[in-house]
């Protein structure tokens, strides 16, 4: 029998993820050379998403010794919980798609010991002036970044989402709706677009300036900051269920696929003003299209009844452009490639990222009724959320 696109696309992850676990093994890749990955540190933002693709692989196949890798990184991250002075927001990321990863599949008991202390650290980080958590560490630098706020971080509140539930304790949800009202106050454009960075000043909470951060400038629009709006704020929507949140969910959305209809991959900025005369500037960012099609496939479960379709289908067709235009040869370690890592520094351009590759393979997991959405703390088990699939 003839099988689906999305049936052939999670046999090349299973089969290049099968690989990488080999060739890659314990280390924590981020960006790729020449095909292959480069490794970064263990504190360094991307630690989560290999392991979490692991973690993605033991749900589909059960094959323990990829279950014993995944554990072996989150290992390696360990010390990191007792050196709060090297992380910063992205224990969200970090801690959600290893340990909360691996407490939601196993039941370990410390397992979950350590994605709740990872959210007690990043719940320390709230700044009750401005309403906001903090994204980087002042003490770290000669700058004072104690008011920075980034959009990437509405996608680390899903672990003090998880928290509150778990210990019953309601500080760390009320810390995650107070951010993402900041966010959405302050982040959210008129015409869908996002800024990347906002900087409070951090004893009274005023806005002090807007930034441009990762996109081209200060009012252009980013689309992995699209992205990470798009299925942050359907997140928080499906926690707290506040009407706003799924109404900017759904405004970034409709900006985004507006931006992306006729390409295959979407441009890493959607608003580059056409004389401009910086260097080349119209590369693509798969990742942000990995990114923002998760959003878009939830946004096909919690949207009105007769939104879901719309946004299911966009989201599939968002990963089947990725699967025809963005695999890679079976020599290359990435699962897609064209994607943007920071143009403004000029690094990592066209490359494979192990984030678009970890939001490709969330993705085709679902086309395949594969539930794997660990940013939902356990909640992908309902079946509420598992009533939209297949075209
Ligand atoms: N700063 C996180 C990102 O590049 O999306």
């Amino acid at each position: 029998m003839a099988t689906t696109w999305f049936q052939d696309a999670k046999a090349y992850i299973e089969q290049k993820t099968a690989h990488n676990a080999t060739t890659i093994g314990p280390f924590f890749p981020h960006t790729t050379l020449d095909g292959h990955y480069q490794l970064a540190e263990p504190q360094w933002w991307t630690a989560g998403f290999w392991p979490g693709i692991l973690w993605h692989h033991y749900h589909a196949t059960q094959d323990q010794a990829t279950a014993a890798l995944a554990e072996q990184l989150e290992e390696k991250m360990q010390p990191l919980l007792s050196d709060p002075s090297k992380l910063d927001h992205d224990m969200g990321f970090m801690w959600t798609l290893t340990s909360l990863a691996r407490y939601d599949l196993t039941h370990d008991s410390k397992a979950k010991t350590n994605a709740l202390l990872a959210a007690t650290l990043l719940l320390g980080r709230f700044n009750s002036a401005g309403r906001y958590l903090e994204a980087w560490n002042s003490w770290q630098g000669a700058d004072d970044t104690s008011g920075i706020v980034i959009i990437d971080s509405l996608m680390n509140i899903s672990l003090l989402y998880w928290a509150s539930e778990e210990t019953s304790d309601p500080r760390f949800a009320v810390a995650a709706t107070q951010h993402a009202e900041t966010i959405l106050r302050e982040f959210v454009r008129e015409d869908g677009s996002v800024h990347h960075m906002v900087n409070f000043n951090s004893a009274t909470g005023e806005v002090l300036e807007k930034i441009g951060g990762q996109g081209f400038a200060e009012m252009s629009a980013w689309s992995r900051g699209c992205a990470w709006a798009i299925y942050g704020f359907a997140i928080a929507y499906h926690y707290t269920q506040k009407p706003e949140f799924l109404a900017a969910s759904m405004k970034i959305a409709n900006y985004f696929y507006l931006h992306t209809a006729n390409s295959a991959v979407p441009l890493w900025d959607f608003k580059i003003p056409a004389n401009t005369s910086q260097t080349k500037y119209d590369y693509t960012d798969s990742s942000a299209a990995a990114i923002a099609a998760c959003g878009f496939l939830l946004l096909g479960r919690v949207a009105a009844p007769e939104e879901q379709a719309f946004y299911h289908d966009a989201g599939t067709d968002l990963l089947k452009r990725l699967y025809d235009h963005a695999t890679t040869p079976t020599t290359d370690t990435a699962l897609i490639t064209h994607g943007t890592g920071h143009w403004p520094e000029q690094k990592n351009l066209d490359t494979g990222l192990i984030y678009g590759d970890y939001f490709f393979s969330e993705g085709i997991y679902q086309l395949n009724d594969v539930y794997n959405i660990f940013w939902l703390g356990g909640h992908w088990h309902d079946a509420t959320l598992q009533s939209n699939t297949q075209e």
